[in-house]
């Protein structure tokens, strides 16, 4: 079976002070997370929808999800205290409930309301060929990296260089194995869920992501989607 697995377990601190965690927030007429779920809901692939929010959260959103979009494929879940062990809180409700070592779950940061139906298809198909995969969009400024923040130690080939999006997607039970082989120290420095499997040497295939599946952070990052949010409905992307 193939799974979404809807990431909402932060509280969106560089959104500032707001009422509610960011990805509840209004955006045009129904509330972030709501937008996202809706895509995976109409996606020919996705069996079922896992959604993952903070556990003093878990009741509010049943509660919008009943209200907004109400399916017996969601199932809201606690997450975790880094995203990683969200993505771990996922996976591992998946296998005790739906075990089967060909499950693949495609995980989406609840705040990237834009991603698309061909996104999600290419998640899963580039999934089953490689057992994991990466959204990403080619850079189109230069990537510098400076190890220390005061000079510059490094300029890579931009033509190389990739920024990550997501969907992530994962074998389940291969993600489960991996990421349980790893030190806590190594767990403590992978920020990225892909960059497990870069860790072990396992390969990780690439569906190319749209510039507009942003990631709402900030409050401007907020006000960007809802100016989208109206292109979009007037056909103009
Ligand atoms: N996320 C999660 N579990 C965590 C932390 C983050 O599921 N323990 C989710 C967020 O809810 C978000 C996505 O991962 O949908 C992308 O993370 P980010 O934008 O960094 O969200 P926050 O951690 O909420 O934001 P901030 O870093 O500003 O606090």
């Amino acid at each position: 079976m193939n799974f979404a697995g809807i990431l909402a377990g932060g509280s969106g601190t560089r959104m500032g002070k707001t009422d509610l965690p960011k990805q509840f927030l209004m955006l045009g007429q129904k509330p972030i997370i709501i937008h996202t779920i809706e895509q995976f809901l109409i996606a020919p692939s996705i069996d079922e929808i896992i959604v993952a929010v903070p556990e003093n959260w878990v009741s509010y959103t049943e509660d919008i999800i009943y209200k907004y979009c109400s399916d017996t494929r969601i199932h809201v879940i606690k997450g975790g205290a880094s995203r990683n062990e969200t993505v771990m809180n996922v996976c591992k409700y998946i296998n005790e409930n739906y075990k089967n070592d060909n499950n693949i779950v495609v995980t989406h940061d609840a705040v990237r309301p834009f991603v698309t139906q061909r996104i999600i298809e290419d998640n899963v198909e580039q999934c089953k060929k490689y057992g994991a995969t990466d959204t990403i969009i080619p850079a189109v400024d230069t990537i510098v990296e400076s190890k220390d923040g005061n000079v510059l130690s490094n300029i890579p080939v931009r033509s190389q260089m990739y920024q990550g999006q997501t969907p992530q997607s994962f074998n389940v039970s291969e993600f489960i194995k991996t990421y349980e082989a790893l030190t806590e120290e190594e767990k403590e420095i992978l920020t990225d869920a892909c960059k497990v499997y870069i860790l072990k040497e396992k390969p990780v295939g690439i569906v190319i992501g749209e510039n507009y599946n942003m990631k709402v952070t900030t409050k401007y990052d907020l006000k960007m989607a809802n100016l989208m949010l109206n292109n979009l409905k007037d056909g103009e992307e």
